[in-house]
């Protein structure tokens, strides 16, 4: 049932903070501020190497969640897409466990790859949303989502709550590696607590976006361009618009543009930057410059201090509120989730069901 939304992506897209919370629910003690139990098949302290893989928007979750391990718990993470490692050989230490993520539990190239690693021995794990499925079955230890059913075949509240999830276990293991004080991880977790309600303010923006998205419906081309964990959400946002309105989207790691893509850019082409202000928002702000030099339109997303302090006249600027390192890719999502679908609706694909896809890839 839509409720009172002309799309299932939008129901979705709107479900975010209620499935955010109710997932972080399962890790956090939000009154309390501490962890839940976790049955771990492995332990993060023992830990050399995390081995991550899926498809599409999960293995961008994955992407992100690699930063966010190396970073605070300074756990070095392979991740690849699916298709991939599973033809690779891989060599797997013993002193790696593998985390696979994955809403539907069933996709043909993620599971294969867990098989790949249990019979290498080693532990595994996976971030599923739907329980029963053969995923979550072969699985040492699973990390549920609870993003309630997602029947939009673009996934939105699945990634959102496997970004939930992921951040939480990357905090947790920085705990349990002792590589952030107790007082870091208190802030860590009161950030955690805190992303449903931000989630909430970047559904305010919907008209805003409304009106972006009426000017991308005019184009064939868009470019999303991010740094750090902004960089897989830059490709994020580019898979969810090619996805559902069919205009061609490439998401690049920004300090990537001068090697390549920047031949692409004129003044018909839209160039989506995902930017809050934060470590890298200076060296992000000179290639808005690269781009701003050459005609390109710039949409920019961010917030109040990096609206303030890009010295670049954009074309429009999505203001989201002050966010948290840690959340950040969990927040500024929605913006893009929202800008995929209202481009959508302008063009009149069938937001749902895009042509040519299928909400679960069980064969190879
Ligand atoms: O069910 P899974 O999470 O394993 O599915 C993986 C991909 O097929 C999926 O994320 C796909 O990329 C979506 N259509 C993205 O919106």
């Amino acid at each position: 049932d839509k409720g009172n939304h002309r799309h299932f992506m939008e129901k979705e897209i709107h479900e975010q903070p209620e499935v955010i919370s109710h997932t972080l629910a399962h890790y956090l003690d939000f009154a309390g501020g501490s962890w839940r139990p976790l049955d771990m098949p492995f332990d993060f302290a023992k830990l050399d190497r995390l081995t991550i893989s899926a498809c599409g928007t999960a293995y961008l979750a994955g992407l992100i969640g690699k930063y966010w391990f190396e970073r605070l718990a300074r756990l070095p993470v392979d991740i690849d897409i699916a298709s991939e490692f599973r033809y690779r050989d891989i060599p797997l230490a013993k002193g790696a466990a593998a985390l696979f993520v994955s809403q539907s539990g069933e996709t043909a190239d993620t599971l294969a790859s867990l098989r790949y690693c249990r019979k290498a021995g080693i532990s595994v794990a996976s971030v599923v949303n739907v329980r029963e499925s053969t995923m979550a079955r072969e699985s040492d230890v699973v990390f549920p989502t609870f993003a309630g059913p997602e029947i939009g075949v673009a996934s939105t509240k699945a990634f959102t709550c496997q970004l939930a999830v992921i951040a939480s276990l990357a905090a947790r293991a920085a705990a349990a590696r002792g590589t952030i004080t107790r007082e870091e991880e208190k802030a860590l977790i009161r950030q955690l607590c805190d992303a449903p309600r931000l989630a909430g303010q970047a559904l305010e923006l919907q008209r805003h976006i409304e009106k972006v998205a009426h000017e991308l419906a005019q184009v064939r081309h868009v470019l999303y361009l991010g740094r750090d964990t902004n960089y897989p959400l830059a490709m994020e946002g580019a898979l969810k618009l090619k996805e559902v309105s069919y205009i061609h989207a490439e998401g690049y790691a920004a300090g990537e543009l001068k090697h390549g893509p920047i031949a692409l850019i004129d003044e018909t082409m839209p160039v989506i930057v995902v930017a809050p202000h934060n470590r890298v928002f200076e060296k992000t702000v000179s290639n808005m410059q690269e781009v701003a030099a050459r005609g390109g339109k710039i949409i920019l997303i961010t917030d109040g201090k990096g609206a303030a302090q890009a010295s670049v006249k954009a074309f429009e600027t999505i203001v989201l509120p002050d966010t948290p390192d840690l959340i950040a890719p969990i927040v500024y999502a929605l913006p893009l989730q929202m800008l995929a679908y209202f481009t959508a609706v302008f063009m009149g694909t069938d937001v749902d069901q895009p042509r040519n896809l299928a909400k679960s890839v069980t064969v190879e």
